[in-house]
């Protein structure tokens, strides 16, 4: 017989091919499969029953849990909010495969897990967005426990943060990663170009990936089939912030090897130059790589929802347009335009931003915590190996916490804006913005700075106005994430013909 191309077994099954591929595959799922559930009942059978209940949920499967309701009911997020709505509960379990969902929209318990027991729960999750997303678990934020995360932090939290709030906004984060605004030409006005269209791109969708609700996840054997095809988008994407990170990176590794460079101008100068206390470079190139693909999603996705929605529920409400612009006309004048300096007495400006923040994050879960130990929190038994997930919008939009809680009334947070604070994070976890303790983010001053000067840009700038033939702006948010479903159009009046 004739073999010509790949996968075919001949009738005396001799692997003339590769068709014993997926009968390899098939055979090798089984034997996970019962190892699975061999471990699973080990663990159920020297488990003492605990003293204190589980939280309340769906009633789980046996060893499946409640994984087919999970895969019926997508997305996810929004079943799990529905439950925990109809179950009329601030705190839920969720279990699947041995492992313990728990989500959270109290602030109190919000508070116990993030604050009296944050050492306990300041793991982070084994799983495959995020190992892709960080080469392989490189990185600070994606990083489980360990050497590895201990010392990305250390890097992060001792950078020279006034190098890093030297520039900002539009193509900020690549301007201050990499000193230029475009990788390719950009475009004659001023604009994006077709390469930080995609690059941007690829950074959302490593974003909407990420930690996304994905089997395997929780039978790391079925990684190799890719069955929601998770891993195919991810690894497009990554491949393309990597087309545009690579050469910057490669090219000024070099540089510095060579001598032709002697000043540290950004942040990638920055992370070449770190070095251990024996005076050897602290970060090889991979980490250096990872660590700049994280920074990068870090920065674009909360600021720039925060700015979008804060202006589409200003535009329903033009007095509040109108309240803002005065006050940066009062504070800044009509001859200049806002500088990092003027922020902090925006106060008005400040509070518009903290209220999109509170009532649309950009992600319906804060990053998981994973717990590495048995706990009890507010009554309830929280097993060893837990992913704790607090819900922002629950947070935020918590009735017990927040009269009128759906409106958005920058008025509610004018208290906490004195003259000397710049951010926007509220560590009493009322609302859910930058997260508290040891995982909390190390960027709050950066991004509510990023947050607060791209608002204030926008208002000052533009006389802004809802589009002709609409009388309100549809507020309808879009079903996987907290953006607006459709993106804000809106007609931009220059004020200061000058400035542009
Ligand atoms: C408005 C802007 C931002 C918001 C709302 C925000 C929010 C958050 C949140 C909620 C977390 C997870 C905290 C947790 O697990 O409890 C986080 C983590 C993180 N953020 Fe931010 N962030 C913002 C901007 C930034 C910026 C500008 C940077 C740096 C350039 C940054 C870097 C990080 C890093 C490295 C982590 C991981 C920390 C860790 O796991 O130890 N973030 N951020």
């Amino acid at each position: 017989m004739n073999c010509t191309s790949g996968l075919r077994v001949d009738s005396r099954l001799r692997f003339t091919s590769m068709s014993w591929i997926p009968y390899f595959s098939g055979f090798m799922a089984l034997v996970l499969l019962v190892f699975t559930m061999g471990k699973w009942i080990m663990i159920c059978l020297k488990n003492n029953k605990p003293r204190f209940p589980l939280p309340p949920g769906p009633k789980p499967l046996p060893f499946f849990g409640c994984i087919f309701q999970m895969l019926r009911n997508r997305p996810t997020h929004r079943w799990i909010y529905k439950v925990m709505d109809d179950m009329n509960t601030e705190i839920a379990c969720f279990g699947i495969f041995g492992v313990h969902i728990i989500p959270v929209t109290s602030p109190e318990l919000a508070r116990e897990f993030f604050k009296k027991h944050d050492s306990i729960f300041s793991n982070r999750p084994v799983c495959m967005s995020a190992e892709l997303s960080s080469e392989g678990f490189l990185t600070t934020g994606l990083s489980p426990l360990g050497d590895q995360y201990k010392k990305m932090k250390r890097m992060i939290v001792s950078m020279d943060i006034r190098l890093a709030t030297r520039h900002y906004l539009g193509n900020v984060i690549r301007k201050m990663i990499f000193n230029k605004r475009f990788f390719g030409k950009g475009m004659e006005d001023g604009g994006p170009g077709a390469e930080e269209v995609e690059h941007v791109n690829a950074l959302f969708k490593l974003l909407a990936y990420m930690y996304a609700f994905s089997l395997s996840d929780y039978m790391p054997w079925m990684k190799i089939f890719d069955f929601d095809g998770h891993r195919k988008v991810l690894t497009m994407a990554i491949a393309c912030v990597r087309r545009h990170h690579d050469p910057e990176i490669e090219k000024r590794i070099k540089t510095w090897e060579s001598g032709l460079k002697n000043e540290e101008e950004d942040l990638l100068d920055v992370l070449i130059r770190l070095k251990d206390n024996k005076g050897r470079p602290l970060l090889t190139t991979e980490e250096i790589r990872a660590q700049i693909t994280e920074l990068m999603f870090a920065t674009v996705d909360n600021p720039s929802n925060a700015v979008e929605w804060a202006l589409a529920e200003m535009l329903n409400q033009p007095e509040m347009l109108q309240k803002a612009t005065e006050e940066i006309d009062t504070v800044v004048g009509k001859d200049r335009l806002v500088q990092e300096s003027d922020l902090a007495r925006l106060k008005y400006v400040k509070a518009c931003a903290k209220e999109a923040l509170r009532l649309h994050p950009y992600a319906p879960f804060n990053v998981p915590h994973v717990s590495t130990q048995d706990t009890v929190v507010g009554g309830y038994f929280i097993p060893k190996g837990s992913h704790v997930i607090l819900c922002r919008p629950g947070l935020g939009r918590n009735p017990r916490i927040w009269g009128d809680s759906l409106k958005f009334k920058p008025e509610r947070h004018m208290n906490d804006m004195d003259d000397a604070r710049m951010d926007l994070n509220d560590p009493e976890l009322n609302m859910f913005s930058f997260s508290t303790g040891r995982r909390g983010c190390p960027g709050v001053l950066l991004g509510s700075t990023l947050t607060v000067m791209l608002l204030a840009r926008l208002l000052q700038c533009f006389n802004w106005k809802i589009p002709s033939g609409l009388s309100q702006i549809d507020l309808a948010e879009g079903m996987d994430a907290g953006f607006l479903a459709k993106p804000l159009f809106a007609v931009a009046e220059p004020r200061f013909p000058q400035f542009n």
